[in-house]
């Protein structure tokens, strides 16, 4: 049982506290935010992730895991502190480090003993070796610490079961000590542990989301080539996912890559080529194909739709993606704003996330379940692939539009069924040369 400090409790931060804790270790989790704190403390998760609820309500009662405000307390006796807080862009492109800063310098200020300080925020290349320094400058007295990257590679809405189930540990430090302690609370997740240095650990985080990125945008630019040459890019994706050098994962084309990472950290990653003197041209290419799908999504309904000035369209989902309530960098946002220009009524429904939407979009009317959302639409737009939609009465959602017509962001729809069921539709990357016959895999036991 080792004693951890979590910096942080936002989507990282409060499901590694809560896992760490159910692993045995007694947690400490401390965030600025003292509303998120003292509803902590009332068992209510400042976030919708699932099974979250749970886990930290178990853990609580065990006497394992804690929450406060205090750096003082959350620092007492604790061997590791990890830094969890957020990274998001500034203006320029590169990652905002004021968060990472402030933690830095409360640890040094809080500090009693020797600590080993455990970076998972996403940070940029020689982030570590700053906090490092930040921490000396800001020390009272001397204590010895040392400085680890861990990055995290979690999912939101499979948060503890990445968390829990990791592809691989990856840790950087300049000591191998700490970086070998830090492994050793990472042992019970069974997975491969790779040790390296600060910089080129703190670089594998950026260089895997920015292929995933590259990825979407890439079966996004085939997508549209398959729609102008009668090719299905569903199909396309799951016969070249057989081959493991490509893998079958990550190649869903639609509405582009959202969220609060991908967007952030491509264009921080391309800052950091920028600045070195490299130009980023893949980087480029991958954000250019990325930022036009939403704008796409909504001339595709004007070319389908006709003026949409009065009109009443109705988006099936909110969130940047399923199972979360996240709307940071949603493609929901730019396509109501994009709406509401053109003079359309906008509505929307999605199961978890019209909470935190209402804030962003005040002039969105929100209903209360999809079947509502249809009533009197014009057209409907899905937005997000939670999976209750894809199992809706149609014929119920159709007869009660007032034109039939779907643009499916997200291919949750067979576009035969819809074409039969009467609807207008259309997905994406779905080509149609009139001779479509569904997609068959057979398994070949000779
Ligand atoms: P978040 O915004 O959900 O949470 C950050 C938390 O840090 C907030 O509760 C905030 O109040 C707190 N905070 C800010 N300054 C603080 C300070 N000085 N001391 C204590 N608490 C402070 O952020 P997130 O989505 O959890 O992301 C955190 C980091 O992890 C980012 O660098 C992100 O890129 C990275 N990351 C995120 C995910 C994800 O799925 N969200 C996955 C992997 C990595
Ligand atoms: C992503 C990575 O998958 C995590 O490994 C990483 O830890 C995290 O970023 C991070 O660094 O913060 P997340 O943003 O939660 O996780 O969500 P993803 O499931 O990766 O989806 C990201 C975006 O890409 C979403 O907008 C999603 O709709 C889109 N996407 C994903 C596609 O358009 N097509 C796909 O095939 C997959």
């Amino acid at each position: 049982m080792r004693k951890i400090s979590v910096i942080g409790v936002g989507y990282v931060g409060l499901v590694t506290a809560a896992c760490f804790s159910d692993l045995g270790n007694t947690v400490i989790a401390l965030d600025v935010d003292e509303k998120r704190i003292a509803g902590l403390k009332r068992g209510e998760m400042p976030i919708y992730e699932p099974g979250l609820k749970e886990l930290v309500q178990r853990n609580v009662n065990a006497g394992r895991l804690v929450f406060t405000t205090s750096y003082q307390d959350a620092l007492k006796d604790s061997e590791f502190v990890f830094i969890c807080v957020g990274t998001p862009s500034a203006v320029d492109g590169d990652a905002d480090l004021k968060y990472v800063e402030a933690a830095a310098k409360s640890i040094a200020e809080n500090m009693q003993a020797p600590l080993i300080v455990i970076n998972k925020s996403t940070v940029p290349v020689g982030t570590g070796d700053w906090v490092a320094e930040i921490i000396t400058e800001a020390q009272s007295k001397p204590i010895d610490f040392w400085v680890v990257s861990c990055p995290e590679f979690l999912r939101e809405g499979s948060a503890i079961a990445d968390f829990m189930s990791p592809h691989r540990t990856v840790l950087g430090s300049l000591h191998r000590e700490a970086a070998d302690k830090v492994a050793q609370l990472h042992l019970p997740l069974r997975a491969p542990i790779v040790i390296t240095d600060l910089r080129t650990a703190e670089m594998i985080k950026y260089a895997s989301n920015a292929f995933l990125a590259t990825k979407i945008s890439f079966i996004n630019e085939i997508a549209d080539i398959c729609e102008s040459l009668g090719a299905d890019v569903k199909e396309v994706a799951a016969g070249m996912g057989f081959d493991p050098r490509i893998g079958k994962h990550f190649l869903e084309a639609g509405l582009g890559y959202g969220g609060s990472c991908f967007p952030k950290d491509v264009k921080a990653l391309a800052f950091m080529a920028e600045e070195m003197g490299h130009e980023p041209r893949v980087l480029n290419s991958v954000m250019t194909v990325n930022s036009l799908r939403r704008g796409m999504m909504v001339n595709r309904l004007k070319n389908m739709a006709g003026d949409l000035n009065g009109k009443t369209i109705g988006l099936l989902g909110l969130a940047f993606k399923w199972n979360t309530d996240d709307m940071r960098d949603a493609p929901s946002v730019d396509i109501a704003e994009a709406l509401s220009k053109e003079g359309a009524r906008v509505r929307a429904f999605d199961p978890v996330a019209m909470d935190a939407a209402k804030e962003i979009l005040p002039k969105v009317e929100m209903a209360k379940d999809a079947y509502e959302l249809a009533e009197g639409a014009d057209a409907l737009i899905v937005v997000t692939e939670w999976n209750e939609f894809k199992n809706l009465d149609l014929e119920r959602l159709r007869d009660s539009m007032r034109q039939p017509l779907i643009l499916d962001g997200r291919n949750i729809y067979l576009p035969e069924q819809m074409r039969r069921l009467g609807f207008t539709y259309q997905g994406i990357g779905r080509g149609y040369n009139g001779i479509k016959t569904e997609i068959e895999v057979r398994p070949n036991a000779a």
